[in-house]
């Protein structure tokens, strides 16, 4: 399973990119008003600090523009990859985009079929939004289910499945069980991962009888 990171936070970036552990960056029109940074900038910017693709919205909403905004995007860097929302100018909009060579994230997506039409528009990815599912009692996870079983049926499809919306790491868990190609976390989703306390407590004793050794693995 990928991880992409979903901020526009470049110094959140830079220091998870460093574990090694990150596979690309997702960000929307909100998290790049909460940066307070110029677009543009920032895009490239972030581009520059991971390999992966980054994922970089248009705020157009007809075809024509989309593509546009979509074409000026792509030029920011080779690992931009342009996010269009889940309608009928967007799912067009995508093929052009695909049909150019641009890569492409089709966002806003809470069916299944949403995102057997995003597939047939040729979409890198789908992004099915979980937590904002299960914020008006539905079942995020369940239209996982739903995708990657329909994804499966057509070998033909190329669109992975990335989990977005994730609020907490059983999001993560539960959509890699389910074989989702990609999850994209919040900085803090991310790094609640790694913690568990039988490791906190069980490195404290390994550390507390190690030092009753005398020894040094160095030598000094
Ligand atoms: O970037 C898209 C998605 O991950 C947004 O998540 O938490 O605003 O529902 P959220």
């Amino acid at each position: 399973m990928k991880f992409f990171v979903d901020t526009a936070d470049t110094k959140e970036i830079a220091d998870l990119a460093a574990t090694g552990l990150l596979d690309g960056v997702t960000t929307n029109p909100s998290l790049i008003a909460k940066s307070g940074r110029n677009f543009i900038e920032v895009v490239k910017e972030i581009c520059s600090l991971v390999d992966g693709p980054v994922s970089a919205e248009v705020t157009a909403i007809d075809y024509d523009n989309m593509v546009t905004e979509g074409r000026k995007l792509a030029e920011i860097a080779p690992n931009v990859c342009v996010k269009l929302p889940l309608t009928m100018p967007g799912l067009k909009a995508c093929k052009t985009l695909r049909q150019a060579g641009i890569g492409v994230n089709v966002t806003l997506c809470f069916s299944a079929a949403q995102a057997l039409l995003a597939a047939k528009a040729g979409a890198s990815f789908i992004s099915p939004f979980v937590g904002r599912l299960d914020d008006i009692g539905q079942d995020g996870m369940e239209l996982i289910a739903d995708i990657v079983e329909i994804y499966g049926q057509y070998p033909q499809f190329e669109t992975e499945v990335l989990v977005a919306s994730i609020r907490h790491p059983v999001h993560v868990v539960q959509a890699a069980k389910l074989g989702a190609d990609v999850a994209t976390l919040p900085p803090d989703v991310l790094r609640k991962l790694v913690h568990h306390p039988l490791t906190d407590k069980g490195l404290a004793a390994f550390l507390e009888d190690w030092k009753k050794t005398g020894q040094s693995i160095l030598g000094r």
